[in-house]
């Protein structure tokens, strides 16, 4: 198969405007070769502002967006202003969102039809907690997840999807899963995807892990077979995030 490492770097809520713009510009000086398809995804307020200081080919992506294109939704953005602002990525079922701010499965796939339907490509993540790893439930939870969106969206649809695997308890821990662990589920992703969907959407999608990626580990989980990049939260604020755009194999 010849998927295309992917990077991509999910600020979250942090960072003053100034503060982004220095992380951007040590993005930019880094001069990538362009053989890992790099998004970097600042709070919503800042994307404008950084898409036009981004240098090309890395790309801003959204962190949210919601499932109707226009309305009465205060504080949502939708998927078609995100297009028209050109801003051609949106990170969506994030655990955070799920946790904190009660994205269902069934949320998170209308959020993903919709942002399919008006033309942007989606860092879908799924994922399991501490304690449905411990029960031995984190392949029925991560196809509970799939499956939602699976229900969603077509076939040809899944070339749009990047689907980011992360481990609840590994997010923001400095717990970050062994390559066993990361490669294991990657791989029942896989197989979900070729039994679920077809052989060729299991062979092209990208499966990127999240969960305490870091300058150190990166290396090591990128010669998994089945991880074919990352997402990357507190370290994608800091210099090594440029050792992790760079770790393909
Ligand atoms: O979206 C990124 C993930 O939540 C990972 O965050 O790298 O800070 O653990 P982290």
């Amino acid at each position: 198969a010849n998927r295309k490492f992917f990077v991509g770097g999910n600020f979250k809520m942090n960072g003053t405007l100034t503060e982004v713009e220095t992380i951007v510009s040590r993005i930019n000086e880094a001069n990538f070769d362009g053989s890992t398809e790099l998004v970097v995804a600042p709070p919503a307020l800042y994307l404008l502002k950084i898409q036009e200081e981004l240098k090309p080919p890395a790309q801003v992506s959204a962190q949210n967006s919601y499932t109707e294109k226009s309305g009465a939704f205060t504080g949502e953005i939708s998927p078609n202003q995100l297009k028209d602002a050109n801003v051609h990525w949106v990170i969506l079922g994030h655990s955070e969102r799920r946790s904190l701010f009660g994205d269902t499965d069934k949320l998170v796939a209308d959020k993903t039809k919709a942002a399919i339907e008006a033309g942007l490509s989606v860092i879908a993540c799924i994922g399991e907690s501490l304690e449905e790893r411990e029960s031995g439930k984190t392949q029925s939870v991560v196809e509970r997840q799939l499956e939602a969106i699976a229900k969603e969206i077509s076939e040809s649809e899944w070339k749009n999807i990047v689907i980011a695997y992360e481990p609840v308890w590994a997010i923001g821990t400095g717990k970050v899963a062994t390559k066993e662990q990361a490669q294991e589920t990657h791989e029942q992703i896989r197989q979900w995807l070729a039994k679920r969907i077809s052989q060729s959407v299991a062979d092209n999608t990208r499966i990127i892990y999240g969960g305490s990626v870091n300058g150190k580990n990166c290396t090591d989980l990128s010669n998994a077979p089945d991880i074919d990049g990352f997402l990357v939260g507190g370290a994608s604020l800091k210099p090594e995030f440029i050792d992790i755009v760079n770790s393909q194999k």
